[in-house]
């Protein structure tokens, strides 16, 4: 087995200018974006609104299939890729814990947490679903929909939901967002945790306790991926290598 997670070697992605926008010119996202995540990493990236971190994320996560360049996600070259390929590997390798969250606002916490046992066979479904809602704090809320959760008990279900079939790749779209710091601390210590077990984890972040857990830091700005010019005015993150 490879030790390289993930690859990406020049990817780009545009959005075409919208109308009223900018000059007319297509919007270059990512230029020519080079990353590789060895397995058991866990990664940080970094970058202001609109810079394009989600986009990457769904590019890595084979939810986006415009863009030049090549990606390669646990061996699996998503260009060539088959759907039937790309969404075993979406069910059975990948945690995607998305931005807006995405649960079903017709299931409960714990239905919501079970989703991914409909594409494919999670053994001991159901407990590995109440354990990981209790490692994120939600035991006692596990029959609740998403309708009567708070946005930070909404995201710890993502996040629960991401983990249930214990994937070799955790991808996370600010999942500290919307949680309070004692909250948001225990997530933290769940992905620490992760990550010590071997987990590999990409996860986007405007915090710098996320970051400080993150064994690399990467910076996206003006389409580029890039490790942050130190600040000696800040003290180096303790898990920085
Ligand atoms: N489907 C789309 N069509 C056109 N433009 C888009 C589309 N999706 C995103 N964009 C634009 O691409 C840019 C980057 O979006 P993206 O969601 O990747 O940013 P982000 O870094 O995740 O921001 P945030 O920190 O606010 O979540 C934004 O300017 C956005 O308007
Ligand atoms: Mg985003």
């Amino acid at each position: 087995m490879s030790e390289v997670a993930l690859s990406l070697r020049g990817v780009s992605k545009r959005y075409a200018a919208r109308p009223g926008e900018g000059d007319g010119e297509p919007q270059d996202l990512l230029r020519a974006v080079d990353l590789e995540v060895k397995r058991g990493e866990f990664v940080a990236v970094e970058g202001q609104s609109g810079s394009g971190k989600s986009t990457l994320l769904h590019l890595i996560g084979g939810l986006d299939r415009v863009y030049e360049g090549e990606i390669t996600v646990l061996g699996h070259a998503l260009r060539t890729a088959q759907e039937a390929d790309l969404a075993a590997l979406r069910n059975r390798s990948l945690g995607f814990v998305f931005q807006s969250f995405n649960l079903l606002p017709q299931l409960s916490a714990l239905d919501n947490v079970l989703l991914p046992e409909a594409f494919g066979d999670v053994p001991d479904a159901t407990r590995r679903a109440q354990e990981a809602l209790a490692r994120v704090g939600l035991a006692k809320k596990m029959h609740a929909r998403p309708g009567h959760l708070s946005g930070g008990e909404r995201q710890r279900v993502a996040i629960a939901r991401a983990l249930l079939t214990r994937p070799p790749l955790l991808l996370a779209d600010e999942p500290t967002g919307n949680l309070d710091a004692a909250t948001g601390a225990g997530v933290i210590e769940l992905f620490r945790e992760l990550h010590q077990s071997g987990m590999t984890l990409l996860v986007v972040t405007h915090e710098v306790r996320v970051s400080r857990a993150a064994s690399r830091v990467l910076l996206l700005r003006e389409g580029r991926l890039d490790a942050p010019q130190i600040d000696p005015l800040q003290t180096p993150g303790e898990g920085v290598k």
